[in-house]
């Protein structure tokens, strides 16, 4: 029998309504369009208003869009993943309630936790349930509400993040197609410039320390920025290496958006041509789990059967990593 090989099969997506652009934002911080499209490339973000909402709404909006695009019938899912940093709750895994809600009662379920990097890892585990020959419908969803942990008087983080789920289904693929490499990496050293303090396990919340603040996030931009390019740029060179894949053989590059200067690095360390980098940070910002699948999502027409996707991710912890994957269908 031929090697499983695990290929995405469908994409689905959901972004809530409301758009905090640049100008609304001039209007709350100290800041300008100017400065953000600039520095970040990003003009819109949108962010999930309603109360009592959290992640799961997102992820299975996006869930039920692919299960609508594809017609499969959700009882036939046997896993779903949910790759998220901001889970609706402690001590309740967001993705039962998504499985459930989204008629998958077949399948069980857990959360990834891996900051930017959650869904380009949550790859790297769906494929191995289909590699291993067991699991036949994997859906993998990357979702966060980022507006959940973001103080809107802190102009160093809230122009960057948005809230946004995208969905993939992976299945096994005896042609060929689908993840055939990864180099995936984490820097726990890195964490003191990435993170929300209070309202884990170490720092539970207090009510002194959410007066002062401290369960948003909080971000040492610069050094973030610094690891960031060169991590991002660093993999995505070495897989390409050790693939033997050339700048030309490559379709498009998919990596994480949180920044549109960190993207156009990584694919210049590639000499990538620019019409190569799948880019959507102007209208999204970055929504951590959810960015490479909304990439997909966005650029699926263009997407051509044996396509070479490079992703690259990174984010928070440090964790950083690069997937080499070979598209499954036309659209
Ligand atoms: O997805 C997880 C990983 N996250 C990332 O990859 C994000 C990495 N970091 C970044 O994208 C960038 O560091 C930022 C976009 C966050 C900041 O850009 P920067 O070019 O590193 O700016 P900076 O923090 O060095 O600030 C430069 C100047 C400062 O003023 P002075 O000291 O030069 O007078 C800041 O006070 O810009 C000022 N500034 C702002 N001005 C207007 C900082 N934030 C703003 C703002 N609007 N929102």
């Amino acid at each position: 029998m031929s090697k499983i090989t695990a290929a995405i099969t469908g994409v689905g997506a959901y972004l809530p309504e409301y758009r905090l652009t640049n100008q609304i934002l001039e209007t709350m911080v100290d800041t300008n369009d100017e400065w953000i499209t600039t520095r970040t490339g990003i003009k819109e973000r949108r962010i999930l208003k309603e109360e009592g909402k959290g992640t799961s709404y997102l992820a299975i909006k996006a869930a039920q869009d692919l299960i609508d695009k594809k017609g499969i019938d959700p009882k036939e899912i046997e896993l779903v993943i949910v790759a998220t940093a901001t889970p609706d709750m402690k001590a309740a895994s967001t993705s039962a309630f998504t499985a459930t809600n989204i008629g998958a009662t077949n399948a069980f379920s857990f959360d990834l936790e891996a900051a930017c990097s959650s869904f380009l890892y949550g790859m790297s585990v769906a494929a191995r349930y289909i590699e291993s020959g067991k699991y036949k419908k994997v859906l993998l969803v990357g979702a966060d509400k980022n507006s959940s942990m973001i103080n809107y008087e802190d102009r160093a983080t809230c122009i960057i993040f948005g809230d946004g789920a995208g969905a993939v289904l992976f299945e096994p693929n005896h042609e060929g197609y689908g993840l055939q490499d990864e180099l995936l990496r984490s820097n726990g050293e890195g964490r003191e410039f990435l993170h929300a303090q209070y309202g884990g396990s170490s720092y539970p919340s207090t009510p002194e320390a959410v007066a002062e603040g401290k369960h948003f996030v909080f971000q040492e931009g610069k050094t973030v920025f610094k690891n960031a390019v060169f991590n991002m740029a660093d993999v995505t060179e070495r897989i390409l290496k050790r693939n033997n894949l050339t700048n030309d053989d490559i379709s498009w590059l998919a990596a994480h958006q949180a920044n549109r200067r960190i993207i156009e690095a990584t694919a210049n360390r590639v000499s990538l041509n620019p019409e190569k980098v799948m880019m959507n940070i102007h209208k999204y910002g970055n929504t951590t789990s959810a960015t490479l699948p909304l990439l997909l999502h966005d650029y699926e027409s263009q997407l051509k059967k044996d396509d070479k996707i490079i992703f690259a991710a990174f984010g928070g912890g440090f964790t950083w990593g690069s997937i080499y994957l070979k598209w499954a269908y036309n659209s």
